[in-house]
């Protein structure tokens, strides 16, 4: 199964995606992990990207695209995959169309007040990448991560000016996807404000 996770910052497409992988049994690849971890391993792509992460800004297309090219040539995604948070602007959807076959595009709905909620309240494992949320999933300990005991952080994206711009950027360059692909009756809605477990059963309900 070919998938996109689509949807707004802090939609919760992370969190269904590490669910689904185990689901469908396919590999999670998400462009911002990607991208964090060529800034934690400071790879020259690493040191490129850093501050245009921090700001909330989009990298650009053609780095993008070539990274994600690259992984998708990889063994384990020839079984399929779920891409999320690429493609992100137009031309990110059309390279994509000349790389792969889409079966589904899941658009993750979520208010702008939840939205904010969701993300100021997250806190990373920053060598695991484990994600919890003050309120609705936090850590066994305060402040830190369940297995590795590590001091959970705050992304420098997810202070308010950064949530701010990201909010605006996702409505410029990445709402008008939905349109491009509910014309190629690819997109499937999922209500992304319930609970993990019923988002989750929603869109494996709907893929069915
Ligand atoms: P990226 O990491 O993709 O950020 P994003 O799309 O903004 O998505 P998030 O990771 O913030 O949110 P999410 O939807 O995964 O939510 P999560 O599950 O964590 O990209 C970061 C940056 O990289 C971009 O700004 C850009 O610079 C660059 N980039 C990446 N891809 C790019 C591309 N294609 N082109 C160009 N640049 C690119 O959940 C959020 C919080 O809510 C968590 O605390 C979680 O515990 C909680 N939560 C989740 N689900 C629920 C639920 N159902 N109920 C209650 N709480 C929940």
């Amino acid at each position: 199964m070919n998938l996109v996770f689509l949807g707004p910052p802090g939609a919760g497409k992370g969190t269904i995606a590490s669910q689904a992988k185990k689901h469908f049994d396919i590999p999670h690849i998400s462009t911002g992990d990607l991208f964090r971890n060529h800034i934690k391993g400071e790879t020259t792509l690493g040191k490129q990207v850093k501050a245009i992460l921090a700001s909330g800004d989009l990298v650009p297309d053609t780095i993008t695209i070539a990274m994600v090219e690259q992984r998708l040539a990889e063994a384990d995604a020839k079984k399929g995959f779920i891409l999320d948070g690429f493609p992100r602007t137009i031309a990110q959807a059309e390279a994509l169309n000349s790389m792969t076959k889409l079966d589904a595009v899941v658009n993750f709905e979520l208010d702008r007040e939840q939205i904010i909620k969701r993300l100021s309240g997250r806190r990373v494992c920053k060598s695991t990448g484990r994600t919890y949320h003050l309120v609705f999933d936090p850590p066994k300990r305060e402040g830190v991560d369940d297995e590795t005991g590590e001091a959970l952080i705050q992304r420098d994206d997810d202070k308010p000016e950064a949530i701010a711009h990201r909010l605006d950027v996702y409505l410029k360059q990445t709402e008008p996807l939905i349109a491009f692909y509910r014309n190629a009756k690819l997109l499937v809605d999922v209500d992304a404000s319930l609970a993990p477990e019923a988002v989750l059963a929603e869109m494996v309900s709907a893929l069915a």
